[in-house]
């Protein structure tokens, strides 16, 4: 393919063959996105319980990523129309700037232990923290796997709760799980702690379970859009600049307003977890937790401008990914997914994800604040309700274009159509 051919424009063989061969797919990967995951019926049935069949989404690649001076073609995995193209044109602007420039915590997940009954809640609190070395001790080893790559408990940390039925303490162990999302590993640690906890206080433990407000595992993106590059027809770039700034300023002081902004965001985000087999209500939750961590929800991203009038753009949330256990391990497609980026570490995952997130608010906030979404929308929408009504192969197109000219994108109105169509 040269660089002027449109990759949307050819057929999906066609771009699946230069992706394929852009990134080494092996003839075994590649069977992998042929419609059903590469996941066989064995395999499903053992993930999850009363498994009766299979169920597919489409997988497309967002194009023009340049993420920490590295190029990366971004597998998504969505039903929706608009979010790989708005993802794709977005990075292309941004990489006119230099690309994003993302970054990763060090992957300390936190795993907590509700302590109850105690007589003296200040005096269990002291002991814990007396017996800290020993506790960490206790669960030092028991990932042999993650302590051999690095990995294992780094911290305890106890807070003193106050609920409406009294006080109650909490133990937050602090454990590094190095490639996983950790769920499996601190849930394991936490178990473990519970019985010297109970031992070391008198109290009782009731919840020992991974916090998803995974906040000391923080991924950020951050992208500066040259002012020029914003300019579109009708609107000058200073008008699309001010009008992103405007929108973000909206969502900053309005709930209503960033459930909806943060759900963008997501768009993009979730997108990705769902290519990689990642548990993508975790990376969910933490996300609109961490959203309203000083007590009002707002949005996870921040727009502005530089001092050369540029616009500047982060985004950073909890970030819980891995790329070892879980569905990443066993679902042949979420492997392939991590291939076609080339990502080595649950770290580079968290850095293109975050990325993709930013690009997507951008390309809401660009078109929200100026034409408005439902253009560029309709006429992907227009080819779902196309297909829906039976249409095939280059009549989808056909009939969508004409729905988008008659502003009449309904199935009836489709049926019609391709009756009328089909009949000549
Ligand atoms: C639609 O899936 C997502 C948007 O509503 C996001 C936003 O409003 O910022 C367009």
């Amino acid at each position: 393919m040269s660089d002027k051919e449109k990759f949307y424009d050819l057929s999906v063989d066609e771009r699946f063959r230069v992706i394929a061969e852009k990134t080494g797919l092996s003839e075994s990967e590649r069977n992998t996105l042929d419609g059903t995951g590469g996941l066989d019926i064995d395999q499903a049935d053992h993930m999850i319980e009363n498994v009766i069949g299979m169920y597919n989404l489409p997988m497309g690649i967002a194009r023009n990523f340049l993420i920490n001076g590295c190029d990366v073609l971004v597998p998504m995995v969505i039903e929706e129309p608009s979010v790989v193209a708005g993802a794709s044109f977005m990075a292309r602007i941004v990489r006119s700037g230099g690309g994003f420039v993302a970054s990763a915590q060090p992957p300390e997940m936190i795993g907590q232990i509700q302590l109850l009954n105690l007589d003296d809640p200040d005096d269990a609190l002291k002991r814990l923290e007396g017996q800290r070395q020993n506790l960490l001790r206790e669960v030092d080893g028991i990932d042999p796997v993650l302590q051999k790559l690095g990995g294992g408990p780094r911290d305890l940390i106890v807070r003193k709760l106050d609920t409406p039925i009294g006080v109650m303490l909490v133990i937050h162990l602090i454990y590094d799980v190095r490639d996983a999302m950790g769920a499996n590993a601190v849930n394991t640690a936490v178990e473990r702690l519970a019985p010297l906890v109970e031992s070391i206080t008198g109290g009782r433990v009731l919840l020992r379970i991974l916090s998803n407000l995974a906040d000391r595992r923080l991924a950020r993106a951050e992208c500066a859009v040259p002012l020029a590059s914003l300019e579109f027809t009708g609107y000058s770039p200073e008008a699309v600049r001010d009008g992103i700034i405007n929108a973000w300023a909206f969502a900053a002081a309005d709930p209503y307003r960033a459930a909806t902004h943060n759900k963008g965001i997501m768009n993009g985000i979730d997108a990705v977890l769902l290519a990689t087999g990642n548990d993508w209500r975790a990376v969910e939750a933490g996300a609109h937790a961490y959203a309203a961590r000083n007590g009002q929800y707002t949005s996870l991203t921040t727009w502005g401008k530089d001092d050369n009038g540029n616009l500047t753009g982060i985004l950073e949330l909890p970030m819980a990914v891995g790329i070892i256990g879980g569905a990443t391990r066993v679902h042949p497609a979420a492997k392939t997914a991590l291939k076609i980026m080339g990502v080595k570490t649950a770290a580079q995952l968290a850095e293109i994800i975050v990325s993709v997130g930013l690009a997507q608010n951008l390309a809401a906030l660009r078109a929200l604040s100026t034409e408005g979404i439902q253009k560029g929308h309709m006429s992907l929408h227009a080819r779902q309700v196309a297909a829906a009504a039976g249409a095939e192969g280059e009549m989808i197109e056909r009939l969508a274009e004409q729905m988008v000219e008659d502003k009449k994108i309904r199935i009836d109105y489709a049926e019609k159509l391709l009756r009328e169509l089909t009949s000549k």
